[in-house]
């Protein structure tokens, strides 16, 4: 039987290691930056370069693609290197073209599907091929949009759509393992990606419209949710797809 965990341990994190893709976006970076401030070792991968910060023993900075096998062999093995253990995997890497579904290339279909999904994929089976470690536990970034339908989005949706489809596939085929997979789906987060949207008036305030909270999101709303999936604290959850939309899912 499992023993009370002492309640301030339920959220603890010190000394997990967490490997967060798409490390140098606007949400990512904020949670590489969260995580640290909370105790946690962080490896920060992504393609881009990532901005200048103050030298941390915590932090490994690695650039790469994520797309690419032999890119997401390394970074692993590194992060293992380094850390001893990877205990928490948080596929943060995406990317959005928008366009209606007469005008969609196919190119960028492929492209969305690539960054969103496959990079999720790779990482996940990388991350799952490590032995051994005490409660892992995968935290994917999907998106409310893989839920419901936004014109002009359809390579997004479809791509999130298929992100959470695979959240639920890994925590069934991993729990045996004790890995557990559960997903975010935040509503709007004011990051560039969000940006062609909220500098639009009548979008900004469409969307603000169906927001119960009356804001938009912003990075930090998204380090609670991943911190608590991540924890002792949800332990016997896997599989959940937590919306984190200051109540949008809850209105008509
Ligand atoms: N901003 C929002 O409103 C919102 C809402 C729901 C979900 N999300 C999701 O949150 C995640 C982060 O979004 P963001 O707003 O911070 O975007 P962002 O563009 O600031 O960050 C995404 C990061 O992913 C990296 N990336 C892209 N392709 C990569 C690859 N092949 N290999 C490695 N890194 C790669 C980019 O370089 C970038 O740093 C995305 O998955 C996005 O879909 C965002």
């Amino acid at each position: 039987m499992m023993t009370n965990p002492a309640p301030y341990d339920l959220f603890d994190i010190t000394d997990r290691c967490f490997f967060v893709s798409g490390g140098a976006g606007a949400i990512g970076s904020g949670l590489v930056a969260s995580l640290l401030a909370l105790g946690a070792k962080v490896v920060s991968f992504d393609r881009a370069e990532h901005k200048p910060a103050p030298d941390n023993p915590r932090l490994l900075r690695l650039v790469g693609d994520a797309t690419v096998d032999a890119d997401v062999a390394h970074a692993m093995a590194s992060a293992a290197a380094r850390f001893g253990m990877v205990h928490t995997l948080v596929n943060a890497a995406g990317i959005n073209i928008r366009a209606s579904v007469a005008d969609m290339r196919m190119e960028d279909l492929q492209d969305v599907m690539n960054v969103n999904l496959y990079t999720a994929v790779l990482l996940s089976k990388a991350f799952a091929a490590i032995e051994g470690g005490e409660g892992r536990s995968i935290v994917n970034i999907a998106s409310l949009a893989g839920s419901y339908g936004i014109a002009g989005a359809a390579a997004y949706s479809a791509s999130k759509a298929a992100m959470i489809s695979f959240t639920q596939v890994c925590a069934i085929e991993w729990a045996a393992r004790g890995i557990r997979v559960n997903a975010l789906a935040p509503s709007a987060i004011r990051t560039p990606m969000m940006e062609p949207r909220l500098s639009d008036p009548t979008q900004a305030a469409a969307l603000l419209s169906r927001i119960p909270l009356g804001r938009i999101g912003e990075p930090a709303d998204l380090v609670g949710p991943i911190v608590f999936l991540a924890s002792k604290s949800s332990s016997w959850i896997t599989g959940h797809i937590l919306a984190v939309d200051g109540g949008r899912t809850a209105t008509s």
